[in-house]
């Protein structure tokens, strides 16, 4: 890995009270995002109309009143049905565009979306209408919103690895159109080594690698995901917290968390935003990055999750502010003149706001 920019000297000018400002304008990278996640009650009912499916709630309202969740698994039955009404490419484009537009308005200027083929081939969708969707919606946002991205296919880690290399196989056609694989759904009880040859076959592919662990399972996923697996970032992995060694191992390997502060308070991960373990994270080194996971579901977007951290966490000021930008560009899959790109703006930012 190539070294990272020291802190612009003008953060040592910028006072708390500009933090607000900071977080807003700072350009920023997403990593962590489920496109299914993005999927808004409104647009639900809409596709749901539009498609002719049936939904087991009257009303948008209903819908939201249902998203009351006690674990990751009671999200996920809802996720899923949710994800019921996208049956054309057309859905999964306009369910992107969505997204790219509430991202950009969080000041994110590169988004790295996971996607679920499974969760739509099983319903007899083709993988062509999934990744042509999504790719249709990549190249608008580009254009109109001047957003790059990439997309993530992730394997359902509740099904089998024989599922999931038939899956890989199905979407090798469009290997152009993916950058990674990752591995995400029900964690406990499907540790990552259960992958190990579907992964193993990804790297050969010379796909990138990542996957949920350490969310709801224990440090012990976590290591497996590195060593069996050999993940370039964990999404979520706070619970590494409990293993003061594998913190240890992570920092030298300078492995990148994904975390996703709104949905682990809503997925009962931690009981307040108060109880979250980013700060520590954070000052033990690790390369954290701040993403919304599945925004629609969990109550806000990107800038919603730094601006709830913060103020939940008053010993967090400018300078983690910018730290956790420049980690998401520092973690993020795109190449190293994109990443100077990233940083420079983000470094124009603190001074301009420092100046102002
Ligand atoms: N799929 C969508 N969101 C997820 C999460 N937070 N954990 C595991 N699988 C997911
Ligand atoms: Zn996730």
């Amino acid at each position: 890995m190539t070294t990272m920019p020291p802190p612009p000297a003008a953060l040592q000018r910028l006072p708390r009270e500009r933090l607000p400002d900071l977080l807003a304008r700072m350009p920023k990278a997403e990593l962590h995002l489920h496109i299914e996640g993005s999927l808004e009650p409104e647009l639900i009912f809409a596709l749901a109309q539009r498609n002719g499916v049936s939904l087991p709630y009257a009303s948008v309202q209903a819908l939201r009143a249902a998203y009351a969740f006690t674990d990751l698994q009671s999200f996920l039955d809802i996720y899923y049905a949710g994800a019921s009404v996208l049956l054309h490419e057309a859905d999964f484009c306009d369910m992107a565009m969505a997204y790219f537009r509430r991202a950009a308005a969080d000041g994110v200027v590169h988004a790295e979306l996971f996607f679920d083929p499974q969760t739509h081939t099983a319903r007899g969708v083709s993988m062509g209408a999934v990744i042509e969707g999504l790719a249709r919606a990549q190249a608008q946002a580009q254009r109109e919103l001047g957003i790059s991205s990439a997309l993530i296919l992730c394997f359902l880690r509740h099904l089998s690895e024989e599922d999931a290399f038939a899956t890989l196989q199905a979407a090798l056609p469009w290997r152009a159109q993916f950058i990674g694989v990752g591995l995400d759904s029900s964690e406990r009880g499907h540790p990552p080594e259960k992958f190990s040859r579907v992964f193993a076959r990804c790297r050969e592919l010379g796909l990138r690698i990542v996957a949920h662990a350490g969310e709801e399972g224990p440090p012990a996923y976590i290591r497996t995901a590195l060593d069996d697996l050999r993940v370039q970032r964990i999404d979520h992995g706070v619970r590494c917290v409990d293993d003061p060694a594998l913190v240890t191992e992570l920092v030298r390997r300078r492995v990148p968390l994904t975390v996703c502060p709104l949905s682990n308070v809503k997925l009962c991960v931690y009981r307040r935003m108060e109880d979250h373990v980013l700060p520590q994270l954070l000052s033990a080194g690790l390369c954290v990055t701040v993403n919304s996971d599945d925004p629609a579901y969990f109550g806000g977007y990107v800038l919603d999750n730094y601006r709830a951290l913060f103020a939940a966490h008053p010993t967090l000021g400018p300078r983690e502010a910018w730290q956790l930008a420049a980690n998401s560009f520092e973690a993020s899959f795109v190449d190293a003149a994109a990443r100077d790109r990233g940083l420079a703006a983000l470094a124009a930012v603190v001074e301009s706001l420092a100046s102002d």
